[in-house]
């Protein structure tokens, strides 16, 4: 990825509501209802980075485990504040809202009409595609894929990476370009497990309800400075917060980690390729292909220098 690439999808699980309230001594869905400036602050930050597709996990098909209390806020939360309070702005502002996940009996009817009314009310806006993760889970997206394969009749020699997306719950739904969690936990819980196959994956410490703009550019800057190469071969790694470089001075990130600055993967602001006056990548890709060719000149000399004094590597064939 060239330093500075773009995030067309942004996938995030917003984690850590309950921690939040309980570090406050507060029941955990005082985490949940503190969530809304952090709901704000990621579509205002999609919006403004102009990211096509942000999707955001806001239930699992495993959160049903949770107290039932809790479970019924949860449920009528997204639809009653979420979803009232913030629809007409998004609306105005070109975002399309749309649900990816199942109904269920749990789920009361008239959530389902609110959120379904604002999926009408979106439907032609094309600005962001805000996609909300309810009742949802990788491994059932999976499974209901290859179900429906088999009631169409696919035939298992049809069955190609191409034709199993257009078979998933959202066929549009592009692969994740980052995979952000909040909250400080390092997995991705049954999210998107098709559509990160090779999404770059950010943690950050911060509980959800914290989650603010600079957390925002912070987790775009540690997207930026990696390296994506889907199985493929790329040029030298640049250094990063993942491949420390060794001029770069270390600051502690909003991630409570130790990460370098921001401009350590900038064109020409590293040490040994700021001396060249080009870019990081290519400045150490040119170093290493460069220190290969003197290998192979000093093999190639050395072989010279012993023929030319007529000694031999090994028995000739003749
Ligand atoms: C995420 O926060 C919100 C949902 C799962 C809906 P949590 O409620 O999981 O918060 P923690 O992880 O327990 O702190
Ligand atoms: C993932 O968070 C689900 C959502 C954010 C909606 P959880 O808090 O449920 O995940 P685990 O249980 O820590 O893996
Ligand atoms: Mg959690």
């Amino acid at each position: 990825m060239t330093p500075g690439a773009s995030v067309r999808h942004l996938a995030c699980i917003m984690d850590g509501n309950g921690r939040w309230a309980q570090n406050r001594g507060l029941d955990r869905t005082h985490g949940h209802m503190a969530a809304h400036h952090a709901f704000d602050a990621i579509v205002d930050g999609a919006l403004g980075e102009g990211v096509e597709w942000l999707t955001l996990f806001a239930f699992s098909t495993e959160n049903w485990a949770r107290p039932e209390e809790e479970v019924t806020f949860l449920v009528h939360f997204l639809a009653e504040r979420v979803i009232k309070r913030s629809v007409s702005r998004m609306h105005q502002r070109g975002v399309r809202l749309r649900l990816l996940g199942w109904e269920d009996p749990r789920i009361p009817v008239d959530v389902m009409d609110r959120l379904r009314e604002a999926e009408e009310l979106t439907r032609r806006n094309t600005t962001l595609h805000l996609t909300l993760a309810f009742n949802y889970g990788g491994r059932r997206d999976l499974c209901e894929t290859a179900r429906s394969l088999v009631s169409q009749g696919v035939t298992p020699e049809r069955i190609s990476p191409d034709t199993f997306a257009r078979h998933m719950a959202l066929p549009e739904l592009p692969d994740v370009d980052l995979l952000l969690r909040t909250g400080g936990e390092h997995r991705i819980s049954n999210f998107l497990l098709w559509h990160c196959a090779y999404a770059e994956l950010v943690f950050l410490d911060v509980l959800w309800p914290d989650f603010r703009a600079p957390h925002f550019q912070h987790a775009l800057e540690l997207y930026r400075q990696r390296q994506r190469r889907f199985g493929a071969v790329g040029p030298a790694t640049a250094p990063g917060p993942d491949h420390p470089a060794d001029d770069g001075t270390a600051w502690p990130g909003a991630d409570g980690r130790t990460v370098l600055p921001a401009v350590a993967a900038q064109p020409g602001r590293t040490g040994r390729a700021g001396l060249l006056g080009l870019p990081t990548t290519i400045a150490s890709h040119l170093g290493a292909s460069l220190l290969n060719g003197l290998k192979e000149t000093a093999r190639f000399a050395l072989l010279q220098f012993s023929d030319d004094h007529g000694q031999t590597h090994g028995p000739e064939p003749w």
